[in-house]
């Protein structure tokens, strides 16, 4: 099995393995891309099912090839595709590089890199031929078998492959394929656009959205664009593009000094603030559980700002669960730095269509909790 995630959550998901599959063994690995040997059996099903939080892609491995052109690179991709799956048929092709650095660090970004768009191109080139012409670059649709390939580094990609069940699996490398305006007043924009993607929560145009957190004011532009009444809860000042919003009003306080009566009209409760996630939790807990109250979803970003904070996420989980919510998910999602993001949300509050596309005839199914 391979995995990709942020450079530094390695030991995360090598525990989130270890803690689902104790007879796994660690395999080769390099920043932001870590492989496992899996008992035989586990291997029978087409997609790994694993259930993490900081894995951003998760696939069965073909193998490493190396050359010193990205041309001899990608024709050696195709020699081992034929020799190890030739059985398989694929219908996507997802192309990516491991992430170099932390993401933040220098302003990196993970993403798909000019490198990675090039290797597709020339694989896409280099196809043995064929009697049916691949779709290999289509959005990928649910239940499509994809064919993975990783650059590694100046001589190596890994070759892997997975079948798409949720919708960051459809996304090459589990990258968020959305864009946001040119004009955004935080990153947080791409946060909270990639959250509600991911989530699939079905917020609606004149619905309302409280954000405790919200400054300088991403996240509520993502809201407020999407067609949401937005209150943003900070003591910290709101970029005047945001403020002079019909739809947006500010509350210059700390969440916990918000009296409850003021979420009475909101469904959608995000939280982005730069603090411990027991303060985050213990801030959300005392507005979801308030009797008068009826927030459908919950959105929230929580820090880790210590990696050793990565053990704890399963007792956060089981604390959101009690607060009453059908659905509990978390991700480390791509525009997330040192934090994850966690969606809680009742059963009456998610997009029929979850996947990232209509369901294909036959589908039987599931395939990991990313
Ligand atoms: C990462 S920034 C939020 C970015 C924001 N979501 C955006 O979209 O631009 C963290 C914010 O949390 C705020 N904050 C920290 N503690 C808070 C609290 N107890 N209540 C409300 N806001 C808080 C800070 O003032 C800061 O503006």
């Amino acid at each position: 099995m391979f995995v990709t995630c942020q450079v530094g959550a390695e030991p995360a998901v090598k525990a989130e393995v270890a803690a689902q599959w104790p007879e796994s063994r660690f395999a080769f690995s390099r920043p932001g891309f870590l492989t496992f040997k899996l008992p035989a059996d586990l291997a029978t099903t087409t997609t790994p099912t694993l259930r993490s939080v900081f894995a951003r892609t998760v696939g069965w491995s073909l193998g490493p090839v190396k050359g010193d052109t990205p041309e001899s690179r990608a024709a050696a991709v195709w020699h081992l595709v034929s020799e190890k799956a030739a059985d398989h048929r694929f219908d996507r092709l997802h192309v990516w590089q491991r992430d170099t650095t932390a993401a933040g660090h220098r302003g990196f970004e993970p993403g798909i890199t000019p490198a990675a768009t090039a290797a597709l191109q020339l694989l896409i080139e280099l196809e043995p031929p064929k009697a049916e012409p691949s779709d290999w670059t289509a959005t990928t649709r649910r239940g499509d078998r994809v064919l993975d390939c990783i650059l590694i580094d100046d001589t190596t990609w890994w070759v892997g492959h997975h079948r798409s069940w949720t919708r960051p699996q459809g996304w090459p490398g589990g990258f968020w394929p959305g864009t946001a305006p040119a004009e955004i007043v935080s990153r947080a924009y791409l946060k909270m656009a990639e959250a509600l993607d991911w989530s699939g929560m079905a917020l609606e145009t004149g619905q309302t959205a409280a954000e405790i957190g919200c400054a300088p004011g991403g996240a509520s532009q993502a809201l407020l664009d999407r067609g949401l009444r937005v209150v943003g809860i900070d003591p910290a000042d709101v970029d005047t593009r945001v403020l002079a919003h019909p739809n947006f009003t500010h509350i210059r306080k700390r969440g916990v000094e918000v009296k409850r009566r003021q979420f009475r009209s909101v469904q959608w409760l995000m939280a982005d603030m730069n603090v411990p996630p027991e303060i985050t939790l213990t801030t959300l807990e005392g507005i979801v559980t308030f009797a008068d109250l009826h927030v459908r979803g919950v959105i929230a970003n929580l820090k880790l700002a210590d990696w050793k904070l990565a053990a704890d996420v399963p007792q956060y989980l089981t604390q959101i669960r009690g607060w009453g919510f059908d659905h509990v998910s978390a991700r480390q999602l791509g525009h997330n730095r040192q934090e994850i993001c966690v969606a809680a949300w009742k059963e009456s509050a998610r997009r029929q269509n979850i996947g990232n596309s209509p369901r294909r005839h036959g589908d039987t199914e599931e395939g990991n909790d990313q």
